[in-house]
């Protein structure tokens, strides 16, 4: 393993955090800790302590940390060429381009920096198809779910359905209608009174499991009744898979365990191993809409970015991460059940499917103290819409480590 070659050598940790938190805006509320290298699924402090990983980033270190093969790639691609903007075209972003039209299906790729960036870009796209190939500018109605998450920058956090994360930044943009997450009823109740305005439907985005939502899984042919209605009403369907795409649901993208296809597909998270790297992928009839000037990102799809992609699609692939993360997800899934049974008065529920778990818990202060528990114990969890604790390892995770993991949290609750 390398070692850690510190930017601050005789700086004390606590001295270091005073830094930080006179100097980053104060947006986010970060443990207590400094995080200085990582190996798989093991991550250490820049003291040398050592934890255990089910944040993985959130979601992004699909391949565990310092992974040999998308270390050599990134660092062959940085010696080789890492920039040169949408002027001119790369290597690696057309490869990227061509391998995720293979393995998806969809014929067209924008590639963006992030979660956030590949939704806006899907909502544009959505809202140029409508204007300029259907011809009908005026729907501009978006349908989405009470407790999605779709991103922070100001459109995608428009379609956001959780109040909490407007305040003080509104008025955001119209058009967005929220109804309950699996409501198929309440679907079609919005549907017809926005048909009956002068600004009727025109895009539905979900995601097919709510994950910053408290890990909520569609209810049997939800998914699929979106897909009806936006075929009879000629809607754009957007699947956001930023978080549960790149094989954390044991398929390459969780719409595949559905046998339908949205009209368009946003990832990000997952898909290049932690390089920062959104994608929005379309239909030609939809991607139609973006001509040339219509839609940019300078760097979208730069080389660095597009080649790490590359490499984790590559050892997904060569190491049969999508059978394993769907068997280890099981066995995950067990265990967190097995917790359950053992504490019906502070185990509420256990939602998931292949490695995106979510344990929930009776309470808000049960969760932070579970978090804050187990970060005590080597063991890095978080605690997503307040009490549900979130297992989203790398897709390499070993049944021992999530075993291990498991126990930590069951002794915790013991104790608690
Ligand atoms: C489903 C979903 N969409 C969008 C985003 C936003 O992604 P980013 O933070 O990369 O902009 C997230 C981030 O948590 C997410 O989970």
């Amino acid at each position: 393993m390398t070692a850690f070659d510190s930017l601050f050598p005789d700086e004390t940790t606590p001295s270091l955090l005073g830094r930080a938190l006179r100097h980053l805006t104060p947006s986010y509320r970060p443990a207590p800790l400094v995080l200085a290298r990582g190996q798989g699924c093991e991550v250490f402090d820049r003291d040398g302590t050592r934890y255990l990983d089910m944040v993985g980033g959130i979601a992004v270190n699909s391949l565990g940390h310092a992974h040999p093969r998308l270390v050599a790639a990134i660092a062959a691609q940085a010696a080789q060429l890492i920039h040169v903007s949408n002027l001119y075209l790369n290597e690696p972003s057309i490869a990227l381009a061509d391998k995720l039209s293979a393995l998806t299906g969809f014929d067209r790729c924008f590639f963006g920096n992030s979660g956030a960036e590949a939704n806006e870009a899907a909502l544009k796209v959505a809202r140029r198809y409508q204007t300029v190939v259907r011809g009908a500018p005026n729907k501009i109605g978006i349908l989405s779910f009470d407790n999605s998450f779709h991103g922070r920058t100001v459109g995608a956090l428009s379609v956001t359905g959780q109040p909490k994360y407007h305040q003080g930044f509104e008025p955001l943009l119209p058009g967005p209608h929220f109804v309950p997450f699996g409501d198929l009823a309440a679907v079609d109740q919005a549907l017809g009174a926005a048909a009956a305005t002068s600004t009727p439907i025109g895009t539905i985005i979900v995601e097919p499991i709510q994950c910053e939502g408290g890990i909520n899984m569609p209810p049997p042919g939800f998914l699929e009744g979106l897909r009806e209605r936006a075929d009879a009403h000629d809607l754009v369907l957007i699947f956001d898979e930023v978080q549960t795409g790149v094989g954390r649901t044991g398929r390459w993208f969780c719409f595949e365990h559905h046998g339908l296809r949205p009209d368009v597909l946003t990832t990000a998270k997952g898909i290049a191993g932690g390089v920062p790297l959104g994608v929005m992928m379309t239909t030609d009839r939809i991607a139609e809409a973006l001509q040339p000037g219509t839609h940019a990102s300078t760097f979208g799809a730069n080389p660095l970015a597009t080649r790490a992609a590359l490499e984790v699609l590559r050892v997904i692939e060569d190491d049969g991460l999508l059978v394993q993360a769907h068997a280890h997800g099981e066995h995950l899934h067990a265990a967190l059940r097995a917790l359950a049974a053992r504490h019906p008065d502070k185990v509420t529920d256990v939602r998931g499917r292949g490695l995106i778990q979510g344990l929930d818990l009776a309470s808000a202060d049960l969760a932070t103290r579970i978090v804050d528990g187990a970060r005590a114990h080597g063991l890095l969890l978080n605690a997503v819409h307040g009490t549900t604790l979130r297992f989203v390892p790398p897709l390499i995770v070993s049944i021992a480590e999530l075993d291990a993991a498991v126990a930590i949290v069951g002794t915790l609750l013991d104790l608690s």
